[in-house]
């Protein structure tokens, strides 16, 4: 398993091996939020200026971003303590192919900043993680609100507006990626645009928050109604970037998992409230801090249902992870997606090291086993990697996690911070073995 063949070499991939059973104790501090970070670079495009960003995570999807704006000409620099400075200042090209943004779903926000800063942009659409049809025909009605045309030719999105004019727009859900993507462009058009059934996701707070850094005139992040003020020229700034919710949530949950005791430090706990609540029902012990959670687990479980819902609902980002954990508790749990259509492929994974899930559409039915145990695996998405990790943990025996990749798409040195807390966790791979 995880072998390719390179010009006749065997190459062993990269994976995760863990040894399960160790109880977690101690800290984790949690990186900034990737899904704020991965709509702040692309809105770093549309600054005349430098933007300074802290707190940064080291994940894959921020390489790749950085290297799609260096391609288009911004002078970028990772100054090596968790900043990053972007300077787009001179910066002429609005064009990201399917090469650069293939691995990232969060590409599609360059076409917002590319429309507000040049009111054109060709795109490549968007790659990432695939967890049933991921539909984008929200954001183009929002652009084509403010003003601009679209066609969609050889997976290529291509818009252009003679000039932005602000808008009334409502959104038929309250999608994230639309939400941001609207207000990066109506940042730079001429008028108010307000923004109905906006989505109130902290990342979306953040990247507004930034924007307004930048000079954008931005009120209502947050709430479900919107309203931007177009200007004429955004300038750089320093901004440091909130902690990330769902990493967080995922140290929580695995310190749950394996009986530990935890604190999760770096965080703001009132994004935690809807995973907090739950673990306290299911019988962990929270003390919540200023900026950190401590999770208390005596591993003993009680079952519960989940239902996935945009925030300040349970965020189905950690609908994986909750569902690893509820092969551990006594009973019967039920997890209900709402809000993506397929996010189940990771359960023939679970499966593999011994859990007992039967899906039936949008919902999971897990009954608790008594216990996990080792087996070969495979990230299916960054989420699922993360799943299976989790379960990796509390599983009797070893446990090898294939397609790495993914869950370094959104978790920095993911098994340095485990071992930090006593997990058993290395990474093998990427050599030559003949
Ligand atoms: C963002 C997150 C992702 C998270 C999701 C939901 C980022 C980079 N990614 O994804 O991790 O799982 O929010 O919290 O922040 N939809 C449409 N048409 C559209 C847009 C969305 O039908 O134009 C639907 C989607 O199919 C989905 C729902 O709306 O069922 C929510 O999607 P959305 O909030 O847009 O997710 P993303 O922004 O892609």
């Amino acid at each position: 398993m995880y072998y390719t063949v390179e010009k006749g070499v065997r190459k062993q991939m990269e994976h995760l091996v863990i040894t399960g059973q160790k109880q977690l104790s101690g800290e984790v501090f949690i990186s900034g939020a990737k899904n704020a970070v991965v709509a702040i670079i692309p809105a770093a495009i549309m600054a005349k200026g430098k933007c300074v960003i802290e707190n940064l995570p080291y994940i894959e999807d921020v390489r790749s971003l950085v290297d799609t704006l260096t391609n288009i000409g911004a002078v970028c620099e990772f100054t090596g303590d968790n900043s990053l400075i972007i300077d787009s200042s001179n910066i002429e090209k609005y064009c990201a192919t399917y090469e650069s943004v293939k691995k990232i779903r969060a590409s599609y926000y360059l076409m917002g900043a590319f429309l507000g800063r040049f009111k054109k942009a060709e795109v490549a659409m968007p790659g990432g993680c695939n967890f049933g049809t991921r539909p984008i025909d929200q954001h183009l009605r929002g652009f084509k609100a403010l003003g601009a045309e679209y066609t969609i030719q050889h997976g290529v999105v291509k818009l252009s507006a003679e000039k932005l004019t602000g808008s009334h727009i409502y959104l038929d859900m309250p999608s994230v990626g639309a939400t941001i993507n609207i207000m990066l462009a109506a940042s730079m058009a001429e008028g108010v645009t307000l923004i109905e059934n906006a989505a109130k996701e902290p990342h979306i707070v953040d990247t507004a928050n930034f924007l307004n850094m930048l000079g954008a005139k931005i009120k209502g992040a947050g709430t479900d109604v919107i309203k931007i003020t177009g200007v004429s020229e955004l300038h750089g700034a320093e901004y440091m970037i909130i902690p990330d919710q769902i990493e967080a949530g995922t140290y929580m949950i695995a310190a749950a998992m394996a009986g530990g005791d935890v604190t999760v430090r770096n965080i703001i706990p009132k994004h935690m409230d809807p995973l907090s609540a739950k673990l306290q029902e299911i019988g962990c012990m929270l003390y919540e801090g200023d900026d950190s959670i401590r999770v208390v687990s005596t591993g003993n479980l009680l079952p519960t249902t989940v239902k996935t819902m945009a925030y300040p609902g349970f965020p189905t980002d950690l609908q994986p992870q909750m569902t690893a954990l509820l092969c551990a508790a006594n009973g019967t749990s039920i997890l209900t997606e709402n809000v993506w259509e397929n996010r189940f492929q990771y359960i023939n994974e679970l499966k593999r090291l011994g859990g007992n899930i039967t899906v039936e559409g949008r919902v999971a039915v897990v009954e608790g086993v008594r216990q996990l145990m080792g087996a070969e695996v495979n990230a299916t998405d960054l989420r699922a990697g993360a799943a299976l990790v989790i379960a990796g943990l509390a599983a009797k025996g070893t446990t090898t996690i294939g397609n790495v990749k993914y869950i370094d798409r959104g978790y920095e040195k993911i098994e340095h911070k485990l071992r930090a807390i006593g997990a058993d966790v290395k990474r093998v791979g990427e050599k030559n073995i003949g």
